[in-house]
């Protein structure tokens, strides 16, 4: 199933230098750019965001280390995009992220994990709805 999820570069990732070599990663897996921006987030952006979250102990530092500058969102389609997403990021430690993830390449720690991933496919289209007007929307011509 073709499917749609977000990645954001987040501010440490943004620091390190790493956005062409995490572009470039979803690109050489095949998968298309649907849309691409520079963005600071908010905090009202980030309650809704990261709602699941809120509760938290780390959400308060989480929120300010996601707006300590702008991140680099993007929305990332293809066949079963979700899952291949998934798989080139690793999972949220990077210490337990498989060497070749941009986690475990780039990562340092749980907060400072380089990138943010859609969760589900409900997260995605949450996520789009937030940060992405519909003309933001692409689609490569084929
Ligand atoms: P992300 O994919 O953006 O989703 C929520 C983020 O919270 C996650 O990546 C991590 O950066 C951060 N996070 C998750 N668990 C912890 C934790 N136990 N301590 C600090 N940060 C966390």
């Amino acid at each position: 199933m073709y499917e749609q999820t977000v990645v954001l570069v987040k501010p440490d990732g943004y620091a390190k230098k790493v956005v062409g070599n995490v572009i470039g990663r979803f690109e050489a897996a095949g998968l298309d750019l649907i849309a691409l921006k520079m963005v600071r987030l908010t905090q009202p952006v980030l309650d809704r965001w990261y709602a699941h979250h809120k509760d938290k102990p780390f959400f308060p530092d989480l929120s300010a280390q996601m707006m300590a500058t702008p991140v680099v969102a993007m929305v990332v389609g293809g066949e079963g995009a979700l899952g291949k997403v998934f798989a080139i990021c690793g999972p949220t430690d990077p210490a337990e992220a498989l060497p070749g993830t941009i986690r475990r390449d780039f990562g340092e720690s749980k907060p400072k994990n380089v990138v943010h991933r859609s969760d589900s496919a409900e997260a995605a289209r949450k996520e789009i709805g937030l940060l992405f007007a519909p003309e933001e929307l692409f689609s490569p011509a084929r």
